[in-house]
């Protein structure tokens, strides 16, 4: 038997028992004839003693034990004297009767403690020692959880899990796929699902009626701290099903699991906000709802004082920043750089400080009198010690500056508090996005979304202003889910192809499988799809997903522990007839 405990198991009660455990050397510590050794496995550690004058070959032994030894010993629990609060069986100790090497191990290239000396490329490059630290595990086992409950709660609600292909085929929406050769069809390729959301709906006419997948999803789009190329999804379809539905069941699952796992319940239902009312109000369609500073649009009030920056600009739009009026100009020449970085845009930023003693400064006294100030700050509803600060130009690139401002500000401000979680279902999302490079129309969640039944006649004369039974669940301003009601009927599908810009023949080329079906009796139907990774996020409060995932891939979208992608042989390409043709190099 190598192990009778785990060694994250002992406490005082068990004093007196002789144990065996088995795991690997965290450390090892010699205090003049004593030899401690903390022995470490999934569950815990404990604290391991040796004792020169009772036992000196097994001290030697012990004292010859290198950092992740893998070992195995038996003795008795006894009461530690010096006892550790900060550890599970800190008010225990094994005195140590018998030692068994089971496996030596190499320095480890970086220490395996929660703080540890290894670099983000050093630990990815040895992610299976990285995933030995108690930190990097027990995000493991968060995940687990979720998963496990995420199961239990749609099993309870009659959902089945079905499975569906990763070799799929290529579709033109959407993020660029990742494609994969087929040896035994030349010249053609399967690509990797970006989600399984055909074959869901495939699934319900076929009267599967509740469905869900753990996913493997798969997009070859630019990486950030909240996305991977290969991701996972909670994946959820439901038959006759209106939008009211399909956001109560699964306000329920994040509920259960919010409850469950992280002991949080909210009061009453989630908040919801209209799509058209997040870019008002937040210049975001996930806007960050734990604290309050709302946009107040200016443009009316402040034009024609004949300040070309306002006068010219489309939109202006300030936020107020509660007790900042004592900012410096420092500080706000800080903000100003910030918004003014490439990836944010603005021109510049104007203030208005409304002083304690109710005096008004601001860097456009030039143009605008006290009065016209006051009249500004009280569109805020601004308080002595407030700060407004402005920016104007182009609308949706100035709203999106003001978003980045505004999460700044409640960053700087400590009002986006970790262990705070705000839930909303940002609704009414508009059905197609207007894309001035390609100039053409395109589907703002996937082509398979509805319209709004009276928002059907639009289609002909007006498709912008068309909006979509889509929704979205937004925790914290992280885009956490989404998904939509489905077009069902094979005729209005067709003229969504349409105005997509397919010809018939490419629609039918792409999508003739989902059409065909469609003809066979399909059922109203909606669902929606979670990032688990996300959720695992949020729920540890992570800043990266990559730190819930066993084996992630590093923003090149490399793994560097299995060094892939990589060359494939020349006898692999030839069989799959393919030619690289490669850039030329510099170097070349
Ligand atoms: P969508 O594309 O909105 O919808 O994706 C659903 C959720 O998946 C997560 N997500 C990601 N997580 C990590 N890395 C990524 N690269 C990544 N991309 C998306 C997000 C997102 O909200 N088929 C539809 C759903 C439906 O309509 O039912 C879909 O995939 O949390």
């Amino acid at each position: 038997m190598f192990r009778s405990k785990t060694c994250g198991e002992l406490r005082s009660e068990n004093i007196g028992e002789s144990v065996t455990l088995a795991g690997w050397v965290q450390r090892t510590r010699k205090m003049g004839g004593m030899t401690f050794v903390d022995v470490r496995d999934r569950y815990g550690v404990t604290q391991l003693v040796f004792n020169q004058e009772t036992n000196s070959e097994l001290c030697d032994k012990a004292n010859k034990l290198g950092r992740e030894y893998v070992i195995n010993v038996t003795g008795l629990v006894a009461e530690r004297s010096s006892k550790n609060k900060n550890m599970g069986t800190g008010d225990v100790e094994i005195l140590v009767e018998k030692l068994t090497i089971l496996n030596e191990s190499l320095t480890p290239p970086f220490t395996i403690e929660d703080t540890t000396d290894g670099g983000d490329d050093i630990r990815m490059k040895y992610r299976y020692l990285d995933l030995r630290r108690q930190s990097v595990r027990s995000n493991l086992m968060l995940r687990h959880q979720i998963t496990f409950e995420t199961r239990r709660f749609l099993d309870q609600q009659d959902f089945l899990e079905v499975e569906t292909p990763i070799l799929i085929g290529s579709t033109p929406e959407g993020a660029r796929d990742f494609v994969v050769p087929s040896r035994m069809n030349t010249g053609q390729f399967y690509a990797l699902p970006q989600s399984p959301q055909l074959f869901k709906q495939l699934l319900m006419v076929s009267g599967f009626d509740r469905y869900f997948q753990i996913a493997k999803c798969f997009r070859d789009e630019d990486l950030r701290a909240d996305r991977q190329p290969e991701f996972t999804q909670i994946d959820c379809e439901m038959s006759f099903v209106e939008q009211e539905d399909v956001l109560q069941i699964f306000e329920g699952l994040i509920q259960h699991l919010f409850n469950e796992i992280k002991g949080v319940s909210f009061e009453g239902v989630f908040p919801r906000m209209t799509y058209a009312d997040a870019m008002k109000y937040y210049g975001s369609d996930k806007p960050d709802i734990r604290f309050d500073m709302k946009f107040v649009e200016l443009k009316d009030a402040v034009s024609g004082k004949d300040f070309v920056v306002f006068d010219s600009a489309e939109y202006v739009g300030g936020i107020c920043a509660s007790q900042c009026s004592g900012y410096t100009r420092k500080q706000l020449d800080e903000l100003t750089e910030f918004v003014k970085r490439p990836q944010i845009g603005a021109k510049g930023l104007v203030y208005i400080k409304y002083e304690s003693d109710g005096s008004l400064k601001s860097s456009i006294d030039k143009f605008y009198s006290s009065e016209d100030l006051k009249s500004i700050v009280s569109l805020f509803n601004a308080q002595p010690g407030d700060l407004i600060l402005v920016l104007a130009g182009n609308k949706t690139k100035t709203q999106k500056a003001l978003n980045e401002l505004r999460l700044e500000m409640g960053a700087r401000l400590g009002l986006r508090d970790k262990n705070v979680f705000k839930p909303l279902w940002v609704i009414d999302f508009p059905l197609f996005e207007w894309d001035e490079e390609s100039q053409r129309f395109y589907a703002m969640h996937h082509p398979f979304t509805s319209p709004k039944p009276e928002d059907i006649p639009y289609l002909d004369t007006d498709p912008g202003k068309v909006r979509a039974n889509a929704y979205d669940l937004v925790v914290n301003g992280v885009e956490l889910g989404g998904g939509s009601i489905r077009i069902h009927d094979s005729k209005l599908q067709n003229r969504m192809f349409e105005l997509l810009g397919f010809t018939a023949e490419k629609a039918e080329a792409q999508f003739g499988f989902l059409m065909s079906a469609f003809k066979y009796g399909a059922p109203p139907h909606g669902g929606l799809a979670f990032g688990l990774d996300r959720l695992v996020s949020l729920f540890a409060g992570l800043d990266s997903i990559r730190d819930c995932i066993a084996f992630p891939k590093n923003n090149s979208g490399r793994d560097v522990m299995i060094d892939a992608p990589s060359v494939i042989d020349a006898s692999q390409l030839e069989e799959l007839h393919l030619i690289l043709n490669l850039p030329k190099t510099e170097n070349a």
